[in-house]
C-alpha cells in the first residue's frame, strides 16, 4: 500500500506491505534510525516518536495508520544541522543519558511534555516519562534535563529583565532520598503503564 507521512515537516512517501510498523518503515525506508527498536512489543518506549505531537510508540503502530499524520521523529527536534534543541543539549549538559539507546524516546516524551507545560513539576515529569525505560542513569539526571531545560526555555521567552523564580541548575545533584523516590515512582507508573500508545 502506498502511504504517505508527513515527516520532520517534510512529505515522505513509500509503499509498504500492511502489516509493516511505523517504526520498521521509519528506519528502513527513510533511514531515520533514532527511532530505536527495543523490545518491539510496547513496553520500553524506545520507539516513541511523536503523532501529531504526542508520544507513540512506533513498534506499536502500521504504517498505514499513520498515513497523513505528522511524524516527528528525534532528528526532527534540532534547529539546523549541527545543532541542538534546548532539550537535547540540557540532556547533554545534565549528563542525561549514559549508552544513549533510550535517549530518543524519553526527549521526545519530555519535548511533548514541555510544549504542553512550562513549568512541570518533578511528578509531571516522572509520569511524562514512565514509559520510557532506561537501563543506565537511574533517572535523576533525566528528570534534572527536564527541569534544565524547561528554565532555560522560561528565560528565553521571559520579557527582558522580568525575573524568573529559580528551578534548579545542572550540578544541583537531587539528594539520595530524591533519587529513591524518583526511582520508585518511576517504577511504580512503569507498572501500572499498560504498555499501549499513550
Ligand atoms: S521498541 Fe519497545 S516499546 Fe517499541
Ligand atoms: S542511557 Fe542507556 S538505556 Fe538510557
Amino acid at each position: 500500500m502506498k502511504v504517505a507521512l508527513r515527516i520532520n515537516g517534510t512529505l515522505r512517501e513509500a509503499e509498504v506491505e500492511p502489516r509493516k510498523t511505523l517504526l520498521d518503515t521509519l528506519r528502513e525506508n527513510f533511514h531515520l534510525t533514532g527511532a530505536h527498536a527495543g523490545c518491539e512489543h510496547g513496553v520500553c518506549g524506545a520507539c516513541t516518536v511523536l503523532v501529531d505531537g504526542a508520544p507513540m510508540r512506533s513498534c506499536l503502530m502500521f504504517a498505514v495508520q499513520a498515513d497523513g499524520y505528522e511524524i516527528t521523529t528525534i532528528e526532527g527536534l534540532a534547529p539546523a544541522p549541527g545543532e541542538l534543541s534546548v532539550l537535547q543539549d540540557a540532556f547533554c549538559e545534565t549528563h542525561g543519558l549514559q549508552c544513549g539507546f533510550c535517549t530518543p524516546g524519553m526527549i521526545l516524551s519530555s519535548h511533548a511534555l514541555l510544549e504542553r507545560e512550562g513549568s512541570p513539576s518533578r511528578q509531571e515529569i516522572v509520569e511524562a516519562i514512565s514509559g520510557n525505560i532506561c537501563r543506565c542513569t537511574g533517572y535523576g539526571q533525566i528528570i534534572e534535563a527536564v527541569e534544565f531545560a524547561a528554565e532555560r526555555l522560561r528565560k528565553a521567552n521571559a520579557p527582558r529583565g522580568s525575573a524568573l523564580p529559580h528551578v534548579g541548575a545542572p550540578g544541583t545533584e537531587p539528594s539520595a532520598q530524591d533519587d529513591a523516590a524518583i526511582e520508585h515512582g518511576i517504577l511504580e507508573a512503569a507498572t501500572a503503564h499498560d504498555g499501549g500508545p499513550k
